[in-house]
């Protein structure tokens, strides 16, 4: 049996009754869920049950309403137990490669040459790539980490972002295609900034 991942999170995540931060909420767990049937498929192919197909996980919105909390939250999953399976023909324990990349730091790091990262990323079975569009690039070097998407198509991929769609697709059209397609699953909120809200109205402190 697979144990239910939900018992044992402790994502830190307060969903304050707010519509679209359940909804963030949600979607994140749904991900988790998959990921694990598909890394760990007991049970999968019985009774019908569908095995999971890779996709991505996308949260776009206003900033400082957990898109990053969350996509750490399902890293540090993966880092713990996410990335652990079995070989369902040898029987063999295996780990899963994942990489959490910050697009900023990405950039910088392609601004010294560093293009070897791109393969890793378009290879990994696990990818996050955090605050996608948030650096500064006049080369447009951006559009070599669009080209290392496109090739991730049916993998395991979450990124964020503080844009809104429109103004992503105004950037990027062929990426935010993708993050509508294929079972590829996007959040957009427009909800208020945590660090905003009454103390009250949180639940735990806040660490901005
Ligand atoms: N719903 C939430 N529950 C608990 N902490 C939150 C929530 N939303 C934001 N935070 C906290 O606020 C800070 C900013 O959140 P972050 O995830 O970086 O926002 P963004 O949406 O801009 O990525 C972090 O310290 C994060 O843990
Ligand atoms: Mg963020």
């Amino acid at each position: 049996m697979i144990r239910p991942l939900s018992e044992a999170n402790d994502w830190g995540f307060d969903t304050l009754g707010d519509p679209q931060l359940s909804e963030m909420f949600s979607a994140a767990e749904r991900f988790q869920w998959e990921c694990w049937q598909a890394g760990n498929p007991e049970g999968v192919g019985e009774n019908g049950h569908r095995f999971p197909v890779g996709h991505w996980l996308t949260f776009l919105g206003t900033n400082g309403t957990g898109k990053t909390h969350l996509a750490k939250a399902l890293w540090r999953w993966f880092m713990g137990e996410g990335r652990h399976f079995q070989c369902r023909v040898s029987g063999a324990n295996l780990v899963h490669y994942g990489i959490f990349r910050s697009y900023r730091k990405l950039i910088d790091d392609l601004y010294s040459g560093a293009w070897s990262q791109l393969e890793d990323m378009r290879d990994c079975w696990f990818l996050v790539l955090d605050d996608v569009f948030g650096a500064s690039d006049p080369r447009n070097f951006g559009g070599r980490v669009s080209d290392m998407l496109a090739e991730r198509v049916g993998k395991w991929t979450i990124l964020t972002s503080n844009l809104t769609m429109p103004e992503l697709a105004s950037k990027d059209r062929r990426l935010a295609s993708r993050m509508i397609r294929d079972g590829s699953v996007v959040v957009e909120n427009e909800t208020k900034d945590y660090a905003l809200r009454p103390k009250i109205e949180r639940q735990r402190p806040c660490s901005v």
